[in-house]
């Protein structure tokens, strides 16, 4: 197997490259003048199964291109099998009709990348997993909850309560409790299907003079987080965090979040900030390891 390196991902990538020990392709990248994206494999996949890594957070949608011109690139000149590593999978959240008229936005992002030469995929907490049951290749997503609660067990906050902002993320939550060696809860969150807007409300939880991490797959505008941590303080928590697997940290998210009361933001480094103070590379090198042997 050889590891692609990604231009979105290249730190990754090059982290991936060296616990595996497989060998590196390096990419030729430049955007022209015009926005379009022009990729250029730097080494030779003839016959190999290759892993490509990039990650697809903004601008989703160049990157989105630049990885099937990796894939179609990799087929090209021979590439045996390709595999995908998408750390953080854009329009995942997209994985349902939930208004008439829209479609499934990650159910055709799939099937371009099916047809640009993309045989399997490997992604990272995506927002649903049954999204992936209709995926056109063999697809899985890993999780990376553990290692943002062995960040925190590291930090000295072993039996902290792992707090899910809604329903949904409650397993989230339990993977992380299992680390933590504390309690578990979540807040209950509504969104308008139209406006987009959302409320959150916790009842019946027992954070008081406790320390609380706030466990999701993703901040984006940090709004969810900003308001599970008003709700926690109002409840007497003693320290609030906060961790995801993938910081999008739009605009300023990261003020705001800190502005609430938030310690400290953790996420990894499916999308590289300087919040990513986790890893993705043991995960991922784990599971390619295994793939070679499987
Ligand atoms: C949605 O259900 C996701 O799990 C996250 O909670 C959401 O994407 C976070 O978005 P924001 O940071 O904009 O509230």
């Amino acid at each position: 197997m050889k590891i692609v390196l990604g231009p979105a991902s290249t730190a990754l990538a090059e982290k991936i490259a060296e616990l595996t020990g497989y060998e590196k392709v390096p990419v030729g990248s430049k955007t022209f003048p015009d926005g379009e994206s022009y990729i250029r494999l730097e080494g030779n996949v003839q016959n190999e199964h290759v892993a490509i890594v990039q990650t697809t957070c903004a601008p989703q949608d160049s990157r989105l291109m630049q990885l099937a011109f990796m894939a179609a690139a990799a087929k090209r000149n021979k590439a045996r099998k390709v595999t995908a590593i998408v750390p953080y999978l854009a329009y995942a959240r997209q994985d349902k009709i939930f208004l008439q008229g829209e479609g499934i936005s990650i159910e055709t992002v799939a099937h371009m990348l099916k047809a640009a030469g993309v045989d399997a995929l490997i992604t990272v907490n995506i927002h649903a997993e049954n999204a992936l049951s209709n995926f056109p290749f063999p697809a899985i997503t890993l999780s990376a909850i553990s290692l943002l609660a062995e960040y925190f067990v590291q930090k000295g906050c072993k039996e902290a309560f792992a707090l899910a902002p809604d329903k949904g993320a409650m397993y989230i939550a339990e993977q992380a409790q299992s680390v933590l060696q504390g309690e578990a809860g979540h807040l209950e969150k509504q969104r308008d299907r139209y406006t987009g807007q959302t409320s959150q409300t916790g009842k019946g939880l027992n954070v008081k003079g406790k320390s609380v991490i706030i466990f999701d797959d993703i901040i984006s505008t940090g709004g969810t987080i900003v308001g599970a941590a008003k709700i926690l303080r109002e409840q007497g928590a003693a320290h609030v965090y906060a961790a995801c697997v993938h910081g999008l940290l739009i605009g300023d998210a990261e003020k705001r979040i800190l502005d609430a009361g938030v310690e400290e933001i953790v996420s990894t480094d499916s999308v590289p900030s300087h919040a990513s103070k986790v890893s993705l590379a043991p995960l991922i090198a784990k599971a390619l390891k295994a793939q070679k042997s499987g």
